[in-house]
Order: structure tokens, then sequence, then C-alpha cells
């Protein structure tokens, strides 16, 4: 079929490159015109593993294309994809107001019967809303059916995601779009659940709001679990073999982070508020997180006695392992901490350097090997979970420090282990 996909962030372009991967015909729109050149000149605006592969492939293959104009990709294509930001406002509500402006766009460009599909994380009756502003926008007084299809992809695991779900959500009002969306979709066998709109818009802030409770859940555990002498891991790994818990989402860490979680946290408690519900469970998921990252922050400077002037080295910079995002990330958020207490900073990351120099200021160096990180610091911490850190040189770690005090707010290591190897090392929950 032929698609458009408006705005070709992590969502968008991962989804225009796998629709364009299983035979659709994909122009991907972007108003940034200097993104839209350097994906037209073979570059590549973010890091997601598999995804310059796809990109490059498909548009060899004249598959995928990307234009500055919403215009040229909705006279190309019968199904129009809303894939543009829904960022927090500062009540912690959702600013629709780029999904307002593409539904205008996209009405000023109709003259012929058009499937506008919303992909974006939106509030429940959105899609209500870009009904109602194509009606009035659209001077051609086209035909159009407007469905709800949430996107569940996780960064670092996005192409996989896609090309894999687990589930499609499709939230339609009538048949006709109904038989477009199973047929866009059919080449990837997945179970697809049907729903109304509001429904379909519910699934996902439900869904991610369950995620980072089960986040905050098990991290409530861990302080449990450091102040009675036992294991987080071993009660994740208890709870996890029961079927109805399952063990996926149960990882201690120093509290959750990136461009989702914290943002449908604050936006699925605003839309309860706004129906009459005191969503107080959500506010505790909140709560709980930021108490994590302050817990894990106390640890460091209760060990140090005085952070001012410390070396402490960071390993890992963005909000979790396999992606260069850094926004929300809560290894970023660490070093504003550390650095606020006066810390000096050597920090490493494998993909997300290049985007945290801007967020981080002086007092930071920025280190090559992950293996030199620890030269000459006070302690070195870990902040991600990137699985190459399980291979860090603990001899060399160890040797390297002026004392061997390592904090693991990802749970990578050992305690025993580390133990044994001299560390004085404190993680998460054990
Ligand atoms: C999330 C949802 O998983 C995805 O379905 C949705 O489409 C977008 O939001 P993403 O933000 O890419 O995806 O990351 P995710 O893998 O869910 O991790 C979110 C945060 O939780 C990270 O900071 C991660 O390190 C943290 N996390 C995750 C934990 O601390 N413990 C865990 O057990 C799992």
């Amino acid at each position: 079929m032929k698609l458009a996909i408006i705005g070709t962030g992590y969502v968008g372009l991962v989804t225009g490159a796998c629709f364009a991967e299983v035979g659709h015909q994909v122009v991907c729109v972007d108003n940034d015109a200097a993104k839209v050149k350097l994906l037209q000149d073979g570059g590549m605006p973010i890091y997601e593993p598999g995804l310059e592969e796809l990109v490059r492939k498909n548009v060899g293959n004249g598959r995928l294309a990307f234009s500055t104009s919403t215009a040229e990709g909705v006279q190309r294509s019968d199904v129009v994809f809303i894939a543009v930001p829904t960022p927090p406002l500062s009540d912690g509500a959702v600013d629709l107001s780029f999904i307002e402006r593409v539904a205008r766009d996209i009405a000023a460009s109709m003259t012929s019967y058009k499937i506008v599909v919303d992909k974006s994380t939106v509030p429940v009756q959105t899609g209500d809303k870009v009904a109602e502003t194509i009606k009035r926008y659209c001077k051609a007084r086209a035909e159009f059916d407007v469905v709800s299809n949430p996107e569940f992809l996780r960064e670092g695991f996005a192409v996989d995601d896609l090309m894999h779900p687990d589930r499609v959500v499709i939230g339609v009002r009538s048949p006709r779009p109904l038989a477009a969306m199973k047929e866009i979709y059919a080449p990837f066998n997945a179970p697809l659940i049907i729903t109304d709109i509001n429904s379909a818009e519910l699934i996902k802030h439900a869904s991610n709001s369950f995620l980072a409770l089960k986040i905050s859940y098990i991290n409530a555990i861990s302080v449990i679990c450091e102040a009675a002498g036992a294991n987080v891991q071993e009660v994740a790994n208890g709870m996890g073999r029961d079927a109805r818990i399952g063990r996926q989402f149960l990882d201690a860490s120093l509290g959750f982070g990136g461009s989702c979680f914290p943002k449908d946290l604050s936006a699925f408690i605003k839309i309860a508020e706004q129906v009459g519900y005191d969503f107080g469970l959500l506010k505790q998921v909140q709560k709980i997180n930021e108490e994590q990252m302050s817990r894990f922050v106390k640890k460091i400077a209760d060990t140090l006695w005085v952070v001012k002037d410390k070396t402490i080295g960071v390993l890992g910079l963005a909000f979790k392992q396999n992606t260069d995002d850094v926004r929300m990330s809560p290894a970023i958020e660490l070093c504003h901490r550390l650095r606020k207490e006066g810390a000096i900073l050597r920090v490493y990351d494998p993909k997300a350097a290049e985007k945290a120099r801007a967020l981080l200021g002086d007092g930071v160096t920025f280190v090559e090997d992950m293996d030199e990180v620890a030269e000459g610091c006070d302690a070195l911490v870990i902040a991600t979970e990137w699985e190459q850190f399980k291979k860090l040189d603990l001899e060399r770690a160890r040797k390297a420090l002026t004392h061997p005090i390592l904090f693991d707010g990802r749970n990578l290591f050992d305690p025993a282990q580390m133990e044994r190897l001299g560390f004085i090392y404190k993680s998460i929950g054990r």
C-alpha cells in the first residue's frame, strides 16, 4: 500500500523503514529540512540497531523516500500515519499542538479519501479531536477515517519490536479503515487487537504506566531487601517464575527514565484527573522513582563522606542500553546531582557521549575507552545497563582507582565476587 508517515523521529523513522521492508511504498515526512537532507544523503539522525541497513536497503530499492512536504506525503498515499512528538507541558499534561498542526496540514492537502492513523502516544479522545480538526480544515470536503494504532516499540530493540510485534492494536470505527489496516499489517503475522478508538488510545497509556509501576514496585522491594539483608535479584527471580507476574521489568535500578515512561506517567495522571479520578497509585510510582535516584546519590555521598572535589567515573549516559538517547536519562540526572555536590566527573558511553555532551557542562571529561574511566578516580559508578560493562577490566579498574569503590546502579556484577576481587561494591537492593 502507499503510506505516508508524518514525523521522522524514533517511531516514525523505524515504522517507515519496517513498512517499506515488508513491501509497502513509504514516504517519511519531517519539517526538519536538515534531518530530511541527512536521510536523503544516506545519513542517520539516531542510533538504533539494524535501522541504518534497513533504511539504506529500502531507499535503494525505491520503496522508501523522504520529504519535507506533508502535502506531497498525503497526495502520494492512501494511508497517512501521524508520528509527531507529544511532549509534556509544564503541568504534566500533553502538548497536542504538533498533532493539531499536522491534522490541519493533512486536511489542507486532502482531495480524495484518506485514512489518517495516529501512532503518537496521545490522551484518550484525541482521535475525536483529530477527526473534528480534519473536517473543519478540509476545504475539498474529502472523505476520511481516523484510526488509532499506538506504537509499543522499545528504543534499542525498535526494529525487532516492529518486525515481530507481540500485538498490533487497531482502534477503528468502521470496516473500510479496518480492512486497510489489516492489509498493512498482514506481512507481520501479528495478533491484531481490534477495539474502539478511545480504548486503543487508553491501551498505550495503561501499558506504559503499568510497566513503570512494575519497575517502581521492584525498586521499593529493593529498599526492603537492603534494610533486611535480602537480595532483590533473588526475589525478582522467584516472583518472575509466576507466569501471572513474569520476570521482565523487575530489574531494580537507580530508576527508570527515557522519553516515554516519565512523560506518559505524568500524562496519564493528568488524563485521569480530567475525567475525575485521582490516580494516587501512579503518583506513588513517580515518587518511588524519584526517591530511588536520591537514595543512590546518598549512598555515594555517605560512602565518600565528602563528594566535593572527588573525581568520580561514570559508566553509561544513555537512559538504557543499546541507544544513544539521553532524554530524561537517570545517568544524566545522576551526573547533574554529583556535579551539584562538587564532584569532578570522568564519563563514558559507547553511543550516547555526543548527545550527552550538550547536556553536561564543565567539570566533565569524556573518555573514549571504558577501561580508562577509572584512572585517577575516587570511585566508579555504573549508571546504564550496557552489556559491554559486564566485560569491564575489573583488575585494571581496581588498581586505577585511588580506593576501589564501585557503585552499581544496574546490578551488573555479583556482590560476592566483587568482594573477593577487593572492591567495596554497593549495588541496588543486595
Ligand atoms: C518504553 C516501553 O517499553 C515501550 O513499549 C513504549 O513504546 C515506549 O516506552 P523505552 O522507553 O524505549 O520503551 O524503554 P524501556 O526498555 O521500557 O525502559 C525504560 C526505562 O526503564 C529505562 O530507563 C530502563 O533502564 C528502565 N528499566 C527497565 C528498569 O530500570 N528496570 C527494568 O526492569 C526495565
